[in-house]
């Protein structure tokens, strides 16, 4: 089976294809490789993490708003199904650039719903966020209202699934949204926590920890996400939006300290005030994805200690 990802050469989007490549199928990885973070890491994600691969996928480099760009790969690489996870990602750095986040997330998407329907894709699955669940109260499920989005980036994750609710029911094209709960492990993003702290513990410097550690959240470990990711391609369900997390709550403080532990070494906590935007504790209820005989398996012990190993690895520390 022919899938296209976009994000393709993303920290979700390379795993993803990596699983589909183990199990026979042609991913078509599309990705602008825009500097949002180091643009290499996303080289080096298509060029040794799935280095072994040569000749199973396909790469598409350009943007998901070109439609001309964007017409010609589902016309001559005719994917059966998407796996769409390319958008502007990051809370904090939304704030600085919402018009952004709303072309890349918002047009974007809309441009590749309507390629799909137009050249009959038989399952769409895109990335929302656990970010959309705003101020409600944990544990987060589906059926609580998302209507009260507290960042412009959990405005466009909600505004994408208001959008593939709209292409399902008019159209019936299947479109499935996974709101992805902090997910973390090797070639991960540099601009996320568990990157960050780990760069900074091996540099001996400072870490910010915001609203004095005082946080907690459902860390999902990458393969875990994986599994989810495909569980729901092979689903084909007709409209859906499902949660995808880990399945315990991990204080901010625990997952530091096992950070130290993997490392070796202690932080240096720098105790900061809650940023505009970000959410003190995300717990997922993972009832709903649980049904299709998905779980999580991973353990933050586990999971670190494989980040902080490619770490060390790639970053010759
Ligand atoms: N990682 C998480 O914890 C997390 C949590 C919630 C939601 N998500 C969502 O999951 C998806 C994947 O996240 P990720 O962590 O792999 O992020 P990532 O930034 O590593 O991957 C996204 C990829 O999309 C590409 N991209 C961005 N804009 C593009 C455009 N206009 N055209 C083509 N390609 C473009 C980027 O170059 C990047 O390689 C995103 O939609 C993100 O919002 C991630």
């Amino acid at each position: 089976m022919k899938v296209l990802i976009t994000g393709g050469a993303g920290f979700i989007g390379s795993a993803c294809a990596k699983a589909l490549m183990n199990r026979g199928d042609t991913p078509i990885l599309l990705d602008n490789f825009n500097d949002y973070y180091d643009p290499q890491l996303k080289r080096d994600r298509v060029a040794q993490f799935l280095g072994g691969y040569k000749g199973q996928f396909i790469l598409r480099e350009g943007d998901i708003r070109d439609a001309a760009f964007t017409e010609r790969v589902f016309e001559e690489d005719q994917p059966e199904k998407v796996i769409h996870l390319a958008a502007m990602a990051g809370v904090r750095n939304s704030l600085k650039d919402p018009l952004l986040y709303a072309d890349v997330n918002v047009l974007g998407t809309t441009n590749l719903l309507n390629l799909s329907v137009k050249h009959g894709v038989k399952n769409f699955v895109y990335a929302s966020s656990s970010s959309i669940y705003g101020k409600n109260t944990p544990p987060f499920s589906e059926t609580d209202s998302v209507d009260t989005p507290i960042s412009p980036y959990a405005a466009t994750k909600k505004a994408t699934e208001l959008m593939a609710h709209t292409f399902s029911h008019i159209y019936q094209l299947p479109t499935t949204g996974l709101r992805f709960f902090t997910v973390y492990g090797p070639w991960g993003r540099p601009d996320m926590a568990l990157f960050n702290f780990t760069k900074n513990i091996f540099a001996g410097q400072e870490i910010e920890v915001y609203n004095f550690g005082n946080m907690s959240r459902n860390f999902t470990y990458v393969d875990d996400i994986v599994s989810g990711t495909l569980t729901v391609l092979d689903a084909d369900l007709p409209c859906d939006v499902m949660n995808i997390g880990g399945d315990r709550e991990e204080t901010l403080l625990t997952f530091i300290e096992t950070i130290e532990t993997c490392v070796g070494k202690a932080a240096k906590k720098k105790l900061m005030p809650m940023q505009p935007g970000d959410v003190v504790s995300t717990v997922a209820n993972i009832d709903k994805l649980r049904g299709l005989g998905w779980q999580p398996t991973t353990r933050i012990d586990v999971g670190i200690r494989n980040f902080v190993e490619w770490y060390r690895g790639y970053y010759k520390v």
